[in-house]
């Protein structure tokens, strides 16, 4: 029989609420607690979301037998947090960025692996069918070489200096909230750069409004590559190659619609990749499945990966001159 899989929810915001809903539409798991700074806003999530027990401070979700926790605070807390659910012997699947630089993820893996508990970032994107089709037609050769890869992510934010995302003691700022996203998107189909180019534009808080970057390969490929929250954008990604090229729709990070073109820019085929939850369910049931078989990290997202991801973001931030 399949073992299920006992989920925690560690801080009860929106990502927290949407991630609880895909997890109660995945098979073979279940939400057993739920821990906020407030008790009604936990209660208030429980009772939302189906999960048995409900707590007012985060080191009580131990009280109850766990298999995972997902940790869905302000990026400056994920360090904290992930330590804690490890030194309370569960594992994390801990929300992106993973960390706020490379020290923090160093010090988040080594604790998983001394303590052999398993660790992913929710690079939920990684999981999406949408991204597995692109992935596997780049390498089964459909467009050819990658020439250059062109995507953005934004959207409008109401400035708020206290916010997540303009409150620099919260890690807030674009590229770290959304420009991860075409950071990634580059990561995986071109791997690591060997130069990068960025420049930033500040809000008064000193967090990062807009951020462009361009990564240049050693083989000759580019991606050009685009966050802001002060405008709504396409939100699309499109790879270019040597034969061809794919369409991402917007929004990219969560495509659901994939185009192809030839050569000329002549369409070819549209892909539509439906679903019924918001797509976390993906990178849940890779969860459950390496908890199942008792890995303690996603062969599919390693922390290897993630190490690399977060090595890019502080390198691209060194750039941009994006400080926290
Ligand atoms: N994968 C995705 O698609 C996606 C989408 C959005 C965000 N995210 C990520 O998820 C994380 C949370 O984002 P969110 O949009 O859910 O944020 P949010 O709505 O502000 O929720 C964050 C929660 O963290 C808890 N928290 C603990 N200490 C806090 C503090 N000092 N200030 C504010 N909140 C604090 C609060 O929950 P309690 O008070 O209930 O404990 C709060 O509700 C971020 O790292 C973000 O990058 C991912």
């Amino acid at each position: 029989m399949t073992k299920t899989i006992k989920w925690g929810i560690l801080g009860a915001g929106k990502i927290a609420a949407k991630f609880a809903s895909d997890l109660n539409k995945t098979h073979g798991c279940e939400l057993v607690a739920v821990a906020s700074t407030s008790l009604s806003r936990a209660q208030q999530f429980a009772i939302s979301h189906g999960a048995k027990h409900a707590f007012e401070g985060y080191g009580a979700l131990f009280g109850v037998e766990l298999d995972i926790v997902y940790v869905a605070t302000p990026h400056t807390y994920h360090k904290e947090h992930t330590l804690l659910c490890l030194n309370n012997g569960v594992g994390v699947l801990c929300e992106k960025p993973f960390a706020m630089d490379e020290t923090e993820v160093d010090e988040m893996v080594k604790l998983a692996k001394t303590k052999k508990l398993f660790l992913m970032e929710a690079m939920w994107s990684r999981f999406l069918p949408s991204f597995l089709k692109v992935k596997s037609s780049i390498e089964e050769g459909r467009i050819g070489e990658i020439k250059t890869i062109a995507a953005d992510f934004g959207f409008q934010a109401v400035y708020d200096e206290k916010s997540r995302l303009f409150n620099p003691e919260l890690g807030g700022g674009a590229f770290l909230d959304i420009g991860i996203y075409p950071a990634f998107l580059s990561l995986f189909l071109l791997g690591y750069p060997s130069k990068i180019m960025a420049a930033s534009i500040f809000a008064p808080t000193g967090t990062d409004e807009t951020t462009s970057f361009i990564y240049q390969y050693d083989n000759q490929a580019t991606a050009l590559l685009n966050c802001t929250v002060g405008a709504y954008t396409d939100c699309e990604a499109r790879i270019y190659g040597s034969k061809g090229s794919i369409e991402m729709h917007g929004r990219f990070h969560e495509a659901t619609r994939l185009t192809f073109f030839g050569s000329e820019g002549e369409e070819l085929e549209t892909l539509e990749f439906p679903r019924d939850t918001f797509g976390y369910n993906y990178e849940i049931e890779e969860a459950n499945e390496c908890l199942r078989k008792g890995l303690t990290e996603s062969p599919n997202w390693s922390l290897a990966d993630s190490n690399k991801l977060i090595h890019l973001l502080d390198k691209t931030r060194e750039v941009a001159k994006i400080v926290y």
